[in-house]
C-alpha cells in the first residue's frame, strides 16, 4: 500500500511538473517560440529571444545573435496583424543559412571587390566565400554570426553591443558597433547604428531583412507595388562590382521612380540586386524608398541617412522557413539601405572611412501604416 501511494504521489508530481514545464511556455505573437532560440556556445556566449510591442500591437522579435529580425507583426488593412518578414522557427536553422534574413550586416554591407583595400597606403584583405572573389556583407563570420549583448530598455527599444577586433575577417581596428531597435506608437521601426573605432578603418552596417507584404510569407511578392526616390543607380561589372559611373535610370527596367509592380519590372530586368543612388541625399526627412502590398493593404516606406539603397529580390531561393512555409524566388524582396557597393576602392564614391575619434551615426527608419 506505502508503496503503491509513493508511486501515485511520484506520478503526480511529474504530471503537475511537465505541466508547469508546458504552461510556462508563452508564445509570441507570430507564434515564435523563444526557448528555441536560448542557446550557451562553447565560449559561454548565449543568446535569446528579445520581443519589442508598441501599443498598437505591433511586434518585432530579435535574436541576440547578429541582431537578427526573426519576425515582424504589423497590422494590414483590416487590423489583423500580420508577419512580414522572412525568418525560421529555431535557432539552428539560422545556423545551417546563408541568406541573411533579418541579419545586421558587416562590417562592410555588400561587396568589395577582390576582398581587398588600400587605407593610408596600408593594403588589407579581407575573408571571403570560396565560390566568390570578392568579399560580401563582411566576410562568412560577419555581423550576421556574431553574439551581441543586448539592453532591453523598455519595451520598445533594445539596443545591441557588438566589439569586433582588430582583424576580425581582416577589417582593421578594433570596433565597437551599438545597434538600436525602436517601436514607435505611429508604426515605425528605426534602426539605428553607433561606432568607434581605435584605428582608421571602412565601415558600411545595414539591415538585410526580407519582406513580403502580403501578410502570407507563402505569397508571390510580384504584385508588391515599389517606389525608389532615386534617378541614378551604380551599374555594375560580371563580378557584381560598381564600374565607377552613374547611369541615369530613365527610360531603363530600373526606374522606380514612377510606383510600379515588381512583375513588371522583372518582366523587363530580370531579378534585381542593384544599388539605387536616393534621391534623399542622407536626408532622413525625405522619402527613400515605398512598398505596397494591394493584397494585405500594408504600405512600407523607408527613410534613411543614408545614400544608397540596394533593390534585391531574391530569384533562386529555396528554403523552409517559419512554420513549415517554403520561400521561393519571387517570394520577398529586400531593401539595404547602406553606402555603395566597393566604396573603399571607389575615390568617386562618398567616404566609408571611420576613423578614431569620429562618432559614427545612421539611422534607417520602415515606417508601416495601410490603404484599403
Ligand atoms: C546582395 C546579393 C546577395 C545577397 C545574399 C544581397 O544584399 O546584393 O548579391 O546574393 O545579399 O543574401
Amino acid at each position: 500500500m506505502k508503496k503503491s501511494i509513493s508511486f501515485i504521489i511520484a506520478i503526480s508530481l511529474l504530471f503537475t511538473l511537465s505541466c508547469k514545464k508546458e504552461s510556462a511556455v508563452v508564445l509570441t505573437d507570430s507564434g515564435l517560440n523563444p526557448i528555441l532560440f536560448q542557446s550557451i556556445n562553447s565560449d559561454g556566449k548565449k543568446s535569446d529571444l528579445f520581443v519589442l510591442k508598441n501599443k498598437n500591437g505591433m511586434e518585432i522579435c530579435v535574436t541576440n545573435i547578429g541582431m537578427r529580425i526573426v519576425s515582424l507583426m504589423v497590422p494590414d488593412k483590416n487590423g489583423e496583424k500580420k508577419d512580414i518578414v522572412l525568418g525560421f522557427d529555431r535557432l539552428e536553422q539560422y545556423e545551417n543559412s546563408d541568406n541573411y534574413f533579418g541579419a545586421v550586416t558587416g562590417r562592410y554591407t555588400n561587396r568589395i571587390a577582390n576582398a581587398k583595400f588600400v587605407l593610408d597606403r596600408v593594403s588589407y584583405e579581407l575573408r571571403k566565400k570560396f565560390d566568390d572573389p570578392n568579399s560580401l556583407h563582411g566576410g562568412p563570420n560577419g555581423f550576421h554570426t556574431q553574439y551581441f549583448t543586448i539592453t532591453q530598455e523598455n519595451e520598445t527599444e533594445i539596443k545591441g553591443n557588438y566589439f569586433s577586433k582588430n582583424k576580425e575577417e581582416g577589417f582593421p581596428g578594433d570596433l565597437s558597433i551599438t545597434v538600436t531597435y525602436k517601436l514607435a506608437d505611429d508604426n515605425t521601426l528605426s534602426i539605428h547604428y553607433e561606432a568607434e573605432t581605435n584605428m582608421p578603418t571602412v565601415f558600411n552596417p545595414s539591415n538585410h531583412s526580407y519582406f513580403n507584404l502580403s501578410g502570407d510569407l507563402s505569397q508571390s511578392v510580384l504584385d508588391h507595388q515599389i517606389y525608389i526616390n532615386a534617378s541614378t543607380y551604380t551599374p555594375l561589372n560580371e563580378n557584381m562590382i560598381p564600374t565607377g559611373e552613374f547611369k541615369d535610370i530613365k527610360d531603363t527596367c530600373f526606374d522606380f521612380t514612377q510606383a510600379k509592380t515588381l512583375e513588371s519590372g522583372i518582366a523587363e530586368c530580370g531579378n534585381y540586386d542593384l544599388n539605387y543612388v536616393l534621391g534623399s541625399e542622407g536626408d532622413i526627412s525625405v522619402l527613400a524608398a515605398k512598398a505596397f502590398s494591394p493584397t494585405s493593404g500594408i504600405t512600407m516606406e523607408v527613410y534613411t541617412t543614408e545614400p544608397g539603397i540596394q533593390l534585391y529580390t531574391p530569384e533562386d531561393l529555396q528554403v523552409t522557413g517559419k512554420k513549415g512555409i517554403v520561400y521561393k524566388g519571387n517570394n520577398s524582396f529586400c531593401l539595404e539601405t547602406q553606402h555603395y557597393p566597393d566604396s573603399p576602392n571607389q575615390p568617386n564614391f562618398p567616404t566609408t572611412v571611420l576613423r578614431p575619434g569620429e562618432p559614427f551615426s545612421t539611422t534607417t527608419i520602415y515606417k508601416f501604416s495601410t490603404n484599403k
